[in-house]
């Protein structure tokens, strides 16, 4: 019978030395593949402990690709177990970019402002 995982035992393998990743409901250890990978080791990191399932299928990945899965297959996700929250740094980056793009709308309304103002003035 296939070992059960929690989400949060997946979750404490998240480092390039040791990665593990859910895609289909199965957990994988991808640590020696990381360094293989052609789309890169920091995607396969970023995604590191987490359920890729999404990812994994909107790439389009080959039957190869789905082949070299197996060996690395450690066990069945525990669906039941509790799930980890991992989107606290994508929050904090989204906010960041926003704050940004504020700025660029400020600097953009001062540069009408005074478009207007030298145009007014110089009636
Ligand atoms: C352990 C799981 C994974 C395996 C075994 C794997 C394997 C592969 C293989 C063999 C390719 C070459 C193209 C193909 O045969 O489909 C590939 C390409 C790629 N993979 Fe993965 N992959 C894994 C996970 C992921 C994940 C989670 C992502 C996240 C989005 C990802 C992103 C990509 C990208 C972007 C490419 C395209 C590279 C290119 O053509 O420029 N892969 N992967």
């Amino acid at each position: 019978m296939a070992k059960l995982l929690t989400y949060k035992e997946v979750s404490e393998h998240k480092t390039v030395d040791d990665l593990w990743m859910i895609i289909d409901g199965k957990v994988y250890d991808c640590t020696k593949f990381v360094d293989e990978h052609p789309g890169g080791d920091e995607i396969l990191v970023d995604l590191g402990g987490q359920d890729a399932t999404g990812p994994f299928e909107d790439i389009g990945h080959s039957d190869d690709a789905i082949k070299l899965l197996e060996p690395m297959y450690v066990g069945d996700i525990d669906i039941t177990s509790e799930p980890v929250l991992t989107q606290t740094t994508d929050m904090s980056s989204a906010a960041t970019t926003g704050g940004e793009g504020n700025g660029l709308m400020i600097i953009a309304l001062i540069a009408v402002f005074l478009a207007i103002a030298y145009y007014y003035f110089n009636q």
